[in-house]
């Protein structure tokens, strides 16, 4: 099975994923490994030999996440969580064995691990997932920082320096820390702007030669309490070694406001791409059928499509995940519907050619949006609470029927929803919802199926956009130009290969939804590489 990801990195010309693997069997263990994957282009990928196994005195329990790091000179220094003979979390130092090597197949552990220990006051099994390294040139050491919680539950954040990698100090205080949010696993801090990715190293230089406070720093961290990835926008102080939230509202923090995505989707890592001078992100999408299912097909997990990360500019609050632009080279067979009007309790089947594997690109607009209808909308909708795509309201739900039986709809026929809702605020404001219905994505019933999503901003005057990749059996959703994601394991049972469709639909109770735009390309069939199932 696989798990989260570990040390993402570009060597040479390739794209290198190292990943938690459990070469036993397809639920998590006691003897993960590190599986590795390395590809060209982010799409096809060449499975490698284990890179890591658990096989010293200070990983034998596991080799656990990391990260890598790029030294000026192009050698990669990677630092990874050791689970240790007496379950003692510790960070240990490994390297290429052949720095030649493109494919990176040989690793060598570091003679003398591990290098740090849990400090003081720091629960043995609270200190874990070291981050990328970034060069501080006002003192000429590299910092890091790992995740713990407190003796509180409040998840924490602390900062190494170190000069050689091998020698470690503790930064005193805390980078961050958030009351109630529990162990703070796989952190991610990395700089933001609003078209290209910048590696931290440069940022923090930018920010010391030119005093320019203004970069906005992202801390993300993959919360354990409840296995969600969470993150805000902030500024990065290295002399005072603090990390502050752009919103100091309390429920605006790591931890507590905004997700990477609202389905099913953890433990992600970023790295800079210095080739295509972006900052890509990519997460693990478990399964969310029964372990049983798992260990009877022989694997579990994919790893999600990756996503180029930049600031959203035009809200200034939240981040932008796209698909990254490679994925659009698999596109072929491209149908553009046009404009499409769908009437209130409407639905209206598209027809395609095969419907396994998409990318659609929609937006919509409310052709009624008056006040009238605004005042209907109901106050306080929720995703998770509503009634999914089945439930009425004056604005919504509509969109799209995905994986959805392609020979008849509604009654219990097998759909995954992916739809917007237009509700009102307390204070009166329309609220724009968006969400996945996964109720009825599958007749088995070995399966957790949710309904999910948040709010998504909307600036005056933008339609309501989204876009869909789809495969088999999962759903990837980018809303807004990719201000809300939406990842979705669904598992039909009879909308599959050719009985597989997609729907439009309109179950608001009054007024109408014109798609202003629909296209929707078939994907090529080497996209199924581009999920990576491990077993
Ligand atoms: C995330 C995580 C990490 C840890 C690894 C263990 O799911 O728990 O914190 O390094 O997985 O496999």
């Amino acid at each position: 099975m696989q798990n989260a990801s570990a040390g993402p990195v570009y060597y040479k010309g390739w794209y290198h994923l190292f990943y938690q693997y459990n070469p036993d069997g397809a639920i998590w263990g006691n003897k993960i490994a590190w599986g590795h994957a390395a590809s060209r282009d982010l799409l096809r990928w060449r499975h490698l030999p284990v890179a890591m196994s658990p096989d010293q005195w200070y990983d034998i329990n596991g080799v656990w996440s990391g990260s890598a790091t790029v030294l000026p000179d192009g050698r990669i220094v990677m630092l990874y969580t050791g689970s240790t003979n007496a379950s003692v979390q510790v960070q240990c130092l490994a390297f290429p064995t052949d720095p030649s090597d493109p494919l990176l197949i040989n690793w060598t552990k570091y003679e003398n691990n591990p290098v740090m220990y849990p400090p003081p006051g720091v629960g043995e099994k609270d200190f874990r997932d070291p981050t990328t390294a970034w060069f501080d040139g006002s003192d000429d050491t590299w910092r890091l920082v790992i995740g713990s919680k407190d003796d509180r539950h409040a998840g924490m954040v602390m900062t190494y320096k170190t000069k050689d990698f091998i020698d470690y100090e503790l930064v005193p205080g805390l980078l961050h820390r958030v009351p109630g949010t529990g162990m703070w696993e796989c952190i991610d801090l990395y700089p933001v702007e609003g078209v290209r990715g910048i590696d931290m190293t440069d940022a923090v230089a930018a920010v010391s030669t030119n005093g320019a406070d203004d970069v906005l720093h992202v801390m993300k961290e993959s919360s354990d309490d409840d296995r969600h990835d969470y993150y805000a926008l902030g500024r990065y102080n290295a002399a005072k070694n603090t990390w502050t939230p752009l919103d100091v509202d309390a429920d605006a923090d790591v931890g507590v406001g905004l997700r990477y995505d609202w389905g099913k989707f953890y433990a992600s890592k970023t790295f800079y791409d210095p080739a295509k001078k972006r900052r890509v992100l990519w997460g693990w999408v478990g399964e969310t059928d029964s372990e049983r299912a798992d260990v009877a097909k022989g694997w579990a997990s994919l790893q999600s499509i990756p996503r180029t990360v930049v600031l959203d500019t035009k809200t200034g609050s939240n981040l932008l995940q796209w698909p990254v632009q490679e994925v659009e080279t698999l596109r072929t067979n491209s149908t553009d519907l046009g404009q499409v009007t769908i009437d209130h309790g409407s639905v209206f089947p598209l027809s395609l050619h095969r419907a396994t594997q998409l990318d659609i690109q929609a937006s919509f607009h409310i052709d009624s949006l008056d006040l009238a209808a605004a005042n209907e909308a109901d106050i306080g909708y929720n995703c998770s609470t509503s009634g999914g795509a089945a439930g009425r309201g004056a604005l919504g739900p509509f969109g799209l029927l995905v994986l959805a039986d392609a020979r008849h709809h509604g009654g219990d026929a097998e759909r995954t929803a992916v739809y917007f809702y237009v509700s009102r605020g307390l204070d009166g404001g329309l609220r724009t919802h968006f969400c996945h219905d996964e109720t009825r994505s599958s007749r088995a019933n070995d399966i957790v199926k949710r309904v999910v999503g948040n709010t998504v901003p909307v600036l005056n005057g933008e339609d309501l956009s989204v876009r869909v990749l789809v495969d088999h059996s999962i759903v990837e959703s980018f809303a807004m130009e990719g201000r809300s994601t939406v990842t979705s394991r669904v598992y039909p049972t009879e909308a599959i290969y050719a009985n597989a469709g997609v729907y439009l639909f309109n179950n608001a109770t009054g007024g109408r939804v014109t798609a202003t735009s629909l296209i929707i390309h078939e994907m090529d069939s080497s996209y199924n590489q581009a999920y990576m199932a491990s077993m």
